[in-house]
């Protein structure tokens, strides 16, 4: 049975992986992360969603209530400015999860401010695409799964 419904929600240009700098966030693409994320968690029903719109991702967050338990967010460049995704997520109170690529502490001080960070259980960055499956599991820690 599945126990919970978790929404993979990527931000701008993380529809990119595999050919967006390589060097900095791997030669995978989602998509084919996705689908090994999908077999990893059979307890889950995992669902994936990516926008380079502010407007759609912020609309996503407000579809989400009632209908998934968990967000996993990478908000992508919007992380460093946007207080709708900040204020969406506070609105229908989903537990949330920040992920990066990335580590943010070791690059542009720009990118070091996150506005969604101080209201998320828990953020990760660092891992490559290897966060999502991070962030997952801690979730199955939350929801007293057996992984
Ligand atoms: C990113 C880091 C952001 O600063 C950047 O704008 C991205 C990706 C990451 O996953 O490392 O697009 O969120």
């Amino acid at each position: 049975m599945k126990i919970a419904s978790i929404l993979i929600l990527n931000g701008p240009n993380l529809n990119l992986l595999g050919s967006r700098e390589p060097e900095k966030y791997g030669q995978q693409s989602m998509d084919d992360y996705f689908q090994y994320l999908v077999s990893e968690f059979p307890q889950f029903n995992l669902h994936y969603f990516q926008s380079n719109d502010e407007s759609e991702i912020i609309e996503k967050i407000q579809q989400s209530k009632g209908k998934h338990q968990a967000l996993v967010i990478n908000p992508a460049a919007y992380t460093h400015s946007s207080i709708g995704i900040r204020d969406a997520i506070l609105a229908i109170g989903i537990l949330s999860i920040e992920v990066h690529l990335t580590d943010l502490n070791k690059r542009e001080p720009f990118r070091q401010k996150s506005m969604i960070r101080d209201i998320c259980w828990c953020s990760i960055q660092g891992f490559g695409l290897e966060g999502y499956r991070i962030a997952i599991a801690r979730l199955l820690e939350y929801f007293h799964l057996e992984a």
